[in-house]
């Protein structure tokens, strides 16, 4: 029997930061009302059925692609992890699969997703990782996102160049059919509901 909407939404949680405002989608700078990263979220939790929470640091990021970008390089140079907040609410025990999105910044992921980690106990969970990107792919940042939460299960990841997101329910879908394979029956049974992905 597949699980229901509930059940899918206690165990999995997709997880996103993703930056709003001016972005480089193709190499050109473009005013981008929802975030690229977070629009592949939008598209993966339509087709997971999953819900949908928000890193987001207590001082937001500038619109301006430059601003950010000088706040982000200065950030990493300094190894900082900026307050963040989960919205709309902290994850609970019962999620043991996350999907965690975020955009390459400088070859890894952006210190936000690094700060909320930190914070997390995740032993056990399993983190499948997506990002979008301007031909860096997932860079580092998966090897740095196990090191900061070395309990965690960090599992291959998706990466989707920007110009691309909005073609990228093939590559989502097949993805997940991957992901899926991979889950311990333990984790959402045996039949898990996700299977038609
Ligand atoms: C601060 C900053 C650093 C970036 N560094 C890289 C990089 O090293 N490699 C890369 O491929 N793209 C890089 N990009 C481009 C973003 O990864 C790309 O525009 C992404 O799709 C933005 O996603 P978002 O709208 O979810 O924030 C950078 C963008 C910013 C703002």
């Amino acid at each position: 029997m597949n699980l229901s909407r509930k059940q899918v939404n206690d165990l999995v949680a997709i997880v996103t930061f993703s930056h709003s405002g001016e972005n480089l989608v193709g190499g050109q700078l473009q005013q981008v009302e929802v975030g690229l990263t977070q629009q592949v979220a939008l598209q993966l939790s339509a087709q997971l059925q999953a819900d949908c929470y928000q890193i987001q640091p207590v001082e937001p990021y500038d619109i301006k692609f430059n601003a950010t970008l000088l706040r982000a390089d200065s950030e990493r140079h300094l190894g900082a992890r900026p307050e963040v907040n989960l919205v709309p609410h902290r994850l609970e025990a019962t999620h043991r699969v996350i999907y965690l999105g975020y955009p390459n910044w400088f070859g890894t992921a952006p210190a936000p997703v690094l700060s909320w980690l930190s914070q997390q106990s995740l032993e056990g969970v399993s983190i499948y990782p997506f990002c979008t990107h301007e031909g860096g792919g997932l860079g580092r940042s998966v090897a740095d996102l196990q090191r900061v939460s070395p309990g965690a299960i960090v599992l291959p990841g998706l990466p989707i160049r920007s110009s691309r997101v909005k073609q990228a329910q093939r590559a989502i879908a097949g993805w997940l059919w991957n992901t899926e394979r991979r889950l311990k029956p333990n984790q959402l049974g045996t039949d898990n509901g996700l299977s038609k992905y």
